[in-house]
């Protein structure tokens, strides 16, 4: 079944508060066959986490949590949107792991087998882990960890190259994640600092895993991961967006975020994603600054119509 769904070596990386509907349905319109991830809030079901395009298979939601029965429950909700379930055991984040949520499972592995069997147990649909290298430099235990999660019935996993201590500094480990490879039969992803399709090609391999997932990449790129894909399965070498083209994509981006929230929430929601849309050139920052005080979409849209004005 798993073999089914992973029909590309590319897949998006979940981000919260990031990997949304829009950018979920962006991604796939530049890509019919990677895996789009997004993150889930077991406490609020329902909105916009869970809308879905009809195109937006295979998708993949993740679950975050120490509680297998709680995690099992949102599993069985979300069954009806989902093509794969993910369990978070990579976040860095302190107020997360100050539980044993994310990451801090590295450090509990029994726990995170328990939570494997429970949302195995609980639904029929492939479920995945994502981890990290291990808690510190101290710990890498993340080939034991691969295995243990192997053995509970994971069928994917996604690893990102870095340990939680070195939450997103230094640079994503590749070489360490073939260990993994080499000790688990199931799919391997390799995730971080994957931003180009020469970094993709020597992460894949470095690692020597199935593929790559990414995920700041996407972001100011919706092209990324389709173009990827295009060169590992055709070697066609597609450019990365030109200035223009990204202050056109970042216009689509913005009409989609309102259309979806409203002008209110989805000028706000949007801004995250200006400094990827926007860098680069002469008076970037200047421009941020000035159109992230914008609340309405006309004003924001006739910046970035000034933008193109003066390049071309
Ligand atoms: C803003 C943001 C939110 C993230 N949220 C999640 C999340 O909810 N679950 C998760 O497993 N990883 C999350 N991540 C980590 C990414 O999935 C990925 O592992 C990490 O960014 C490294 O990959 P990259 O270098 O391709 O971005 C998040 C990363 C960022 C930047």
């Amino acid at each position: 079944m798993i073999k089914d769904l992973i029909k590309s070596k590319v897949s998006l990386a979940p981000m919260a508060g990031i990997t949304d509907y829009v950018l979920r349905s962006l991604v796939r319109e530049n890509s019919e066959n990677a895996m789009i991830s997004s993150e889930f809030l077991n406490q609020s079901k329902g909105g916009d986490i869970v809308m879905r395009g009809e195109n937006h298979s295979p998708i993949s939601y993740q679950l975050s949590g120490h509680k297998p029965k709680m995690i099992a429950d949102g599993a069985k909700y979300l069954e009806q949107y989902a093509d794969m379930i993910d369990i978070n055991m990579g976040c860095p984040v302190n107020k997360v792991v100050k539980g044993t949520d994310g990451c801090a499972l590295m450090r509990n592995v029994d726990l995170a087998q328990e939570i494997v069997r429970t949302v195995k147990e609980a639904i029929s649909k492939p479920v995945s882990v994502k981890f990290r290298l291990g808690y510190t430099f101290d710990e890498l235990n993340f080939v034991e960890f691969g295995e243990k999660m192997q053995e509970a019935g994971a069928e994917f996993i996604t690893i990102h190259g870095r340990t939680r201590s070195q939450m997103y500094g230094g640079k994503a480990d590749w070489k360490m994640i073939s260990k993994l490879k080499h000790n688990v039969d199931i799919p391997v992803f390799a995730n971080g600092d994957v931003v180009s399709i020469e970094t993709a090609v020597q992460c894949l391999e470095d690692s020597e895993a199935d593929g790559v997932a990414v995920g700041r990449g996407a972001l100011g790129d919706v092209t990324l991961i389709g173009r990827i894909e295009k060169y590992l399965n055709e070697g066609i070498y597609l450019p990365p967006p030109t200035l223009e083209e990204k202050v056109e994509a970042l216009k689509e981006h913005l009409k989609r975020e309102v259309e979806l929230r409203g002008e209110k929430v989805g000028v706000k929601f949007c801004r995250k994603f200006y400094p990827y849309y926007l860098n680069g050139f002469q008076g970037a920052s200047k421009l941020r600054g000035e159109i992230v005080l914008i609340d309405s979409i006309d004003e924001v849209m006739k910046k970035l119509d000034g933008v193109l004005y003066t390049i071309k």
